[in-house]
């Protein structure tokens, strides 16, 4: 069977994207991938707070919380069926403008929403843990655009265009100074000993909101990490908002097991959000 077409509408109308966007253009705005668990936005509060950050620190007029539910009701509402699990794609740019970076200051802000399939369920990178790479690649450091989810993700489509091979979930990516912050699509975390570390996203890297939930727990903090702790941690994760917790199996050569710690977080992350209490979570 085909797949069905995403549904998308940008500013609440079915319509097809002006090439003149500056998003397009330029990757003039910000995005945020949510997951729709049974047509309900996981951490919906903590994406529209990263958006509304973002938009305030580029200085494009981020849309209220209202707008961007009104769009998610319309989407429901339409033809597709409901899956339990769905993702809910926002993009703001900053709109249209003439040619050139200089922005329109009088243009409207755009809002593209679009209802995709959930990523293929991984029961087993859960239960085994993923393998990991290390990527050649190494990120920018621009202290302005750090933390945010904003449309230039070039380094990350390099990044991942570095392998093929399907059996390798992830890349790590390191700054110019070869400290790691964070893989392709998810945050890092570390376990050493009872701590939970995972590196600060100051000056490159993106805030996660699921890595915001796993530094509110009380064994977590930031702390800037090496090579060498990476390798050396008792056990290591990685984390996005659409995944949750993934174990990883290996890094290169090092092998680690998907311990206690790790365990109990995937039952800490599945007692507060039933999105992520899979059958074979613990
Ligand atoms: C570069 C990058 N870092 C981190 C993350 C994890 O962010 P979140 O937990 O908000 O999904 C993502 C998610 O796609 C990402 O693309």
């Amino acid at each position: 069977m085909p797949e069905p077409a995403a549904l998308a509408l940008i500013d609440g109308q079915p319509a097809a994207l002006p090439l003149d966007d500056r998003g397009l253009a330029y990757g003039d705005g910000l995005f945020e991938t949510v997951l729709l668990f049974r047509g309900r936005p996981v951490w919906w509060d903590a994406h529209l707070e990263r958006l509304a950050r973002g938009a305030a620190a580029l200085g494009i007029a981020a849309p209220d919380r209202r707008v961007w539910q009104d769009d998610l009701a319309a989407l429901l509402a339409g033809p597709a069926p409901l899956a339990e699990r769905q993702v809910l794609k926002l993009i703001l740019t900053r709109g249209s403008s003439g040619r050139g970076y200089a922005p329109d200051r009088s243009a409207a802000a755009r809002r593209i929403v679009q209802l995709l399939p959930a990523p293929a369920d991984r029961p087993d990178w859960r239960r085994d843990g993923i393998v990991l790479r290390w990527c050649a690649l190494r990120l920018a450091e621009q202290p302005r655009l750090a933390g945010l989810k904003h449309l230039n993700r070039l380094e990350q489509v390099l990044a991942r265009a570095e392998w093929d091979d399907p059996a390798i979930a992830e890349g790590l990516l390191c700054r110019q100074d070869g400290q790691p912050v964070s893989a392709t699509a998810a945050n890092l975390f570390v376990v050493a000993g009872r701590r939970l570390l995972t590196p600060p996203v100051d000056r490159c890297g993106v805030a996660g909101v699921c890595r915001r939930f796993l530094l509110a727990q009380p064994e977590a903090s930031e702390c800037e990490l090496d090579r060498q702790a990476v390798l050396q941690a008792d056990e290591l994760f990685l984390c996005n908002s659409l995944r949750g917790i993934l174990p990883v199996a290996r890094l290169g050569e090092r092998v680690f097991s998907r311990g206690p710690f790790t365990r109990a977080l995937m039952a800490r992350l599945a007692a507060a959000e039933p999105a992520f209490a899979f059958e074979c979570a613990g």
